[in-house]
């Protein structure tokens, strides 16, 4: 069943992103990181083309938050459903989108997303508006699985809301060790529940839920400030001036397709 946003459980993080909304697009690091998704997610796909081909793509975007990737790959999709459990989140990608030059291909929607035949997902046909809901060529997800409790209900989801030979392009930061941890300034640790993602594991998960052709592979890397000590950053959970050190973060991009039937 799909849950409302409003009842999503305490400690399931969306108290944390709805507070962190409003000041998100502040950190230049997370723009960045958006810009390598896409940068390793473009060329992967020949359909996604600015502007779109007649073949252009159908996506979900499952966790957008703000918006920025969704940003980036709107102009080389033809409709791009921007989806994330945190209101707050949509609310900054809403009022993005009103402002001049904004792409008019999102179509945002708050929802912790647990069911593909979700009333909030877009109709598969638009003259029936109740009707099964559209199927998507491609899913993407960018930093937050890390995120999700169950990572394998939450790929069943995904493999449900794909058409026959869709896609998915999840990326995140990879968990290589204990070093992993410190991704995560302490104070910001509300609704983490991993410190990256294990290549293999994800692999094995993503192969046992029923994806094909699945590659989970290391697509870049990124420097970060970390704490030197936990709880360094205090509650701002950001370096303050001669604070923290630099950490390099390998990011994992993991694709698989949903098998065409017999
Ligand atoms: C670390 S933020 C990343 C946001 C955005 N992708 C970015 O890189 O700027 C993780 C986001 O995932 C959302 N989220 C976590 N679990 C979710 C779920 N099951 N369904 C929808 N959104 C989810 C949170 O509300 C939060 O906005």
């Amino acid at each position: 069943m799909a849950s409302a946003v409003s009842s999503l459980h305490a400690g399931s993080g969306n108290e944390r992103f709805n507070a962190e909304a409003a000041s998100w697009d502040r950190n230049p690091f997370v723009h960045k990181a958006s810009k390598h998704a896409a940068d390793a997610i473009i060329p992967r796909f020949p359909a996604l083309r600015s502007p779109p081909g007649p073949d252009g793509l159908d996506v979900l975007e499952i966790g957008c938050g703000t918006g920025l990737l969704s940003l980036i790959l709107a102009p080389y999709v033809k409709r791009l459903a921007a989806v994330d459990a945190a209101e707050g989140m949509i609310d900054v990608l809403k009022t993005k989108l009103e402002g001049p030059g904004t792409p008019q291909n999102i179509v945002p929607v708050a929802v912790l997303l647990e069911d593909p035949e979700d009333r909030q997902l877009p109709p598969a046909d638009e003259k029936e508006p109740d009707g099964k809901r559209l199927k998507f060529d491609l899913i993407t997800s960018h930093l937050v699985l890390h995120h999700i409790p169950d990572l394998k209900t939450v790929l069943t989801t995904m493999l449900g809301c794909l058409k026959e030979g869709g896609s998915v392009a999840l990326t995140d930061f990879e968990n290589t060790g204990p070093e992993s941890k410190r991704f995560h300034a302490k104070s910001r640790m509300g609704g983490v529940e991993r410190h990256g993602i294990h290549r293999d594991t994800m692999a094995a998960l993503m192969n046992e839920v029923g994806f094909v052709n699945v590659r989970v592979e290391t697509a870049w890397t990124m420097d970060k400030s970390v704490e030197k000590f936990e709880g360094e950053f205090g509650d701002a959970g950001r370096p303050g001036e001669l604070q923290g050190e630099i950490q390099r973060f390998p990011f994992v991009l993991c694709t698989g397709e949903r098998k065409f039937c017999q």
